[in-house]
């Protein structure tokens, strides 16, 4: 049977190499972007044959918008396999925790924690109907605490708080054959990580993709970085 999965913040970057990545798998992708006209001229630029993309316009921060795309994934599919919350935002490179403007972090936090957590919320009643899911949190070196340091504080806040809600997830859901991860992708050539990040977005999504298939057994609540368990 086919199977679905979701990636936000598709149209570029990270999340436009996962679902690439994931449509060349077999997967049916739900290919969402907050700008339908981006979006799409995004997706289509992916078609090939063998590959199945679904548009759906998704603002993580629209709870409306996160209701609609429960109601499709029930009507299209009857089920949601796998869940790639990628979408996010990093507007404060050159803040200080001392002096950033709090609204910038509400800003932040809306969209990379909250926003996050209302996309799951949206998909996890059909992940337990089916008795099966896999939801991926993309996180970020910089959402550990274990190396937390100054700088980028809005972000920081914004990973830290995903990675808790991962782990907040995966123990509620562990007794319905969903299993839930953060990942750090590294250092990413994209429009976030700049022309001089270290890692291409498919070396990147080579380290994160393996995630989406985890067997039923498989590990959640945890926190990897190159395919290995990280200190969160
Ligand atoms: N690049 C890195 O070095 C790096 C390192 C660690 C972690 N990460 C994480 O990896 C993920 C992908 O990052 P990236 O480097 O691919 O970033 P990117 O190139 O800046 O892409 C971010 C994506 O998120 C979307 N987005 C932002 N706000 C949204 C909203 N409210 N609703 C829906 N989509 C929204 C953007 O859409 P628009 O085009 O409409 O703005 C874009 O598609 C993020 O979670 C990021 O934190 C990246």
């Amino acid at each position: 049977m086919e199977q679905v999965a979701v990636v936000t913040g598709a149209n570029r970057g990270i999340g436009l190499e996962i679902s690439a990545r994931l449509a060349d798998l077999g997967f049916t992708v739900v290919f969402t972007s907050r700008d339908e006209a981006k979006g799409l001229q995004a997706m289509n630029g992916l078609i090939k044959s063998g590959r199945k993309f679904v548009f759906f316009k998704l603002d993580v921060t629209s709870k409306t918008d996160g209701r609609k795309l429960s109601e499709f994934l029930e009507k299209e599919y009857g089920k949601v396999d796998v869940l790639f919350n990628n979408a996010a935002i990093l507007p404060d490179e050159n803040e200080s925790a001392v002096t950033v403007d709090l609204s910038m972090v509400s800003k932040t936090f809306e969209t990379n924690t909250v926003g996050a957590f209302m996309v799951a919320q949206s998909v996890i009643p059909l992940m337990k109907k089916n008795n099966y899911g896999r939801i991926i949190n993309i996180s970020s070196g910089l959402g550990a605490l274990n190396t937390m340091g100054g700088g980028y504080p809005a972000y920081r806040i914004s990973k830290a708080s995903l990675n808790a809600i991962t782990r907040m997830l995966a123990d509620e859901l562990s007794p319905f054959n969903i299993i839930v991860n953060s990942v750090d992708p590294g250092w990413v050539k994209t429009d976030m990580g700049g022309p001089n990040a270290s890692k291409t977005t498919a070396q990147a999504v080579d380290s994160i993709l393996w995630l989406a298939q985890l067997p039923d057994n498989g590990p959640s609540g945890k926190f990897f970085r190159n395919k290995q368990e990280a200190p969160w």
